[in-house]
Order: C-alpha cells, then sequence, then structure tokens
C-alpha cells in the first residue's frame, strides 16, 4: 500500500485533472469568473477533503471516476468557502495557499461571483449522470453537501465565527462553531464514501464518528497553526485570530492544551476505523497527519 505522502500527492493529481477539466473558459468576456474559479481551485492547497472522498470511497470499491466527480465537487464547496472567508467583509485576508487571494488578484465582485459559481458547479457535478448510474445516489449526494455546506454547517458556522467576534463563548459554543464551521464539510466528504459505496448503517456511522473528531481536530490544529506557524509555510497571514478577537480552541485552553486535545481527537478518530483493519491505514495515518501538519 502506498504510503499517506504519495497517496494525498497522486489524489491531488488526479483531482486537479477532473477540476481543470470541468472548469472551462467559455471564450466570452463572462470567462473572467471562470479564470477567478480556476485561479483558487487550481491553486494547491492540501487536497484533504477530496482525499477523505476517495480514501473513504475505497473502503467500498467505488469506481474512480465517481469517486474523483464527487471529491472535485467537494473541493469547490471547499474553494468557494475560502474565497468568501478572505473577503475584506469577513476576515480580509491577502494571502491564501501563497499567492494573492481571488479578491487581490481580480477584485471583490468577481471574487464573490467566482465563490458563488464554485458552489453552484459543485452541485452540478454531483447531480450529473457521469457521477453514479443510480439517481437515488446522486439525491443523497446532493443533499448531504448540502446540508453540510449551508446554514446548519459550514455557512452556519461561518455565522457563528463573525458573531463571537464581540462574545466570549465556552468550550460548547467552540465546540458547536467549529464542528459547523469545519467539521461539517470534513464530515460529508467522509460521509460521500459511503454513500457512493452504499455502505451499511453501521459503516456509515463509523466513517461518521471518525469524520467528527478529525473534523474538530483539523480547526484546532488551524487554529494552532494561526498562532505559532510560518507564515510562508501555511501560505496564509498568521496571527490574524487572536488581532481579531476570533474564539478558538487556543484561545479558550491555551497552545498546550489545545494540542492534547487534537492529538486525542486523532488517536479517538483512527480507532473508530478499526473495524476496517488494514484497509483503513491510509484514513487513520491522515487523522495523525491532520493534526501534525505544518501547513
Ligand atoms: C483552511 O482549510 C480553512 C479551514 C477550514 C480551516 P485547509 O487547511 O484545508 O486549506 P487548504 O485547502 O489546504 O488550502
Ligand atoms: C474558515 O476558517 C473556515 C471556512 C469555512 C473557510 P478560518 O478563517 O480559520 O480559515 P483560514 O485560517 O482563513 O484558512
Ligand atoms: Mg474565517
Ligand atoms: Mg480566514
Ligand atoms: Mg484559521
Amino acid at each position: 500500500m502506498k504510503d499517506l505522502k504519495t497517496a494525498l500527492g497522486d489524489n491531488a493529481k488526479a483531482v486537479n485533472r477532473v477540476l481543470d477539466d470541468l472548469l472551462v473558459m467559455s471564450g466570452g468576456p463572462e470567462s473572467r469568473v471562470v479564470e477567478a474559479m480556476r485561479y483558487t481551485a487550481l491553486s494547491g492547497g492540501k487536497r484533504i477533503r477530496p482525499f477523505l472522498v476517495t480514501a473513504s470511497a475505497d473502503l467500498f470499491n467505488v469506481n474512480k471516476t465517481s469517486a474523483l466527480r464527487v471529491a472535485a465537487a467537494v473541493e469547490m464547496i471547499h474553494c468557494y468557502s475560502l474565497i468568501h472567508d478572505d473577503l475584506p467583509a469577513m476576515d480580509n485576508d491577502d494571502l491564501r495557499r501563497g499567492q494573492p487571494t481571488c479578491h487581490i488578484q481580480f477584485d471583490e465582485a468577481t471574487a464573490i461571483l467566482a465563490g458563488d459559481a464554485l458552489l453552484t458547479k459543485a452541485f452540478e457535478v454531483v447531480a450529473g449522470e457521469e457521477t453514479h448510474d443510480s439517481s437515488t445516489v446522486r439525491a443523497e449526494l446532493t443533499l448531504a453537501l448540502a446540508k453540510a455546506s449551508g446554514e446548519a454547517g459550514m455557512v452556519g458556522g461561518q455565522m457563528l465565527d463573525l458573531v463571537a467576534e464581540d462574545h466570549e463563548l465556552n468550550m460548547p459554543e467552540v465546540t458547536r462553531l467549529q464542528r459547523m464551521k469545519t467539521g461539517a464539510l470534513i464530515a460529508v466528504s467522509c460521509e460521500a464514501g459511503a454513500i457512493l459505496g452504499k455502505a451499511s448503517k453501521n459503516a456509515h456511522h463509523v466513517l461518521h464518528a471518525y469524520a467528527h473528531d478529525i473534523g474538530l481536530a483539523f480547526q484546532i490544529a488551524d487554529d494552532l497553526l494561526d498562532v505559532e506557524g510560518d507564515e510562508k509555510e501555511v501560505g496564509k497571514k498568521t496571527g490574524k485570530d487572536a488581532a481579531a478577537g476570533k474564539a478558538t480552541f487556543v484561545s479558550l485552553l491555551g497552545v498546550e492544551r489545545a494540542r492534547e486535545q487534537a492529538q486525542l481527537l486523532a488517536d479517538q478518530a483512527a480507532s473508530h476505523l478499526d473495524i476496517f483493519e488494514e484497509k483503513a491505514k491510509l484514513l487513520k495515518d491522515l487523522a495523525h497527519y491532520v493534526v501534525n501538519r505544518t501547513a
């Protein structure tokens, strides 16, 4: 079996090929929005969510084309969330993945449209017949992605993140915020593999438990990187959360306890997957990578 680093790299290349095929410049003047979509969607990134889709799908021997289309769709939603997160009205960031953010490279209006179009394109891709023979599976994927992205998931979490700038939050409140803001899209990435593979209820449940834990661990690691990461390596500005008065695990627990908490969650995440034995090795390794990453 490949090691995690190779598997992540190979998967990123495969997802890039699919994104490149799906995001087509029309040639007309409206192509500017596609240029902005491609600018962010093909700008690197760790591609963790698409990896979760394909690695979960592999547990159920799903065909590669299906898994990669869904992986590309999830990455499009993630990229849309990043473009909007960086806007002046939100985090007002000018650096993302080591390059100027979308609104700096283009302009604010184009960045808003590029985000909107990446979100809708993701649903076009998932609903497309090439994604799965079964329309029921395609509908289930659509529903799960919509729930994870909207007001009960990522968007709701982003709203809480903004509201929290002028409110003190306690642990349960920060946990809820993080689970919605970041955890929901990570969870649906794993769930997508199970939906594509028509997995048993128990397999769904186990993957959900895994995703729940790595989602939170992932955001704790992101908050730690904001405090102690190297700007060049992480490819985005650091020190922004404290400056903006964001409520994070680090602001509540301090660096040491936040790190311990993330490690604990990673161990717990990996142990959920024991029922899949060797087949889940990459996903287990990913749980540890997520908390030990430097970017
Ligand atoms: C950054 O996500 C935004 C969060 C949800 C914390 P990633 O750390 O996955 O960003 P990329 O895709 O690798 O750039
Ligand atoms: C953003 O969280 C999560 C999203 C839904 C995009 P952050 O604001 O912490 O992400 P970064 O640190 O800018 O990547
Ligand atoms: Mg933010
Ligand atoms: Mg941000
Ligand atoms: Mg952050």
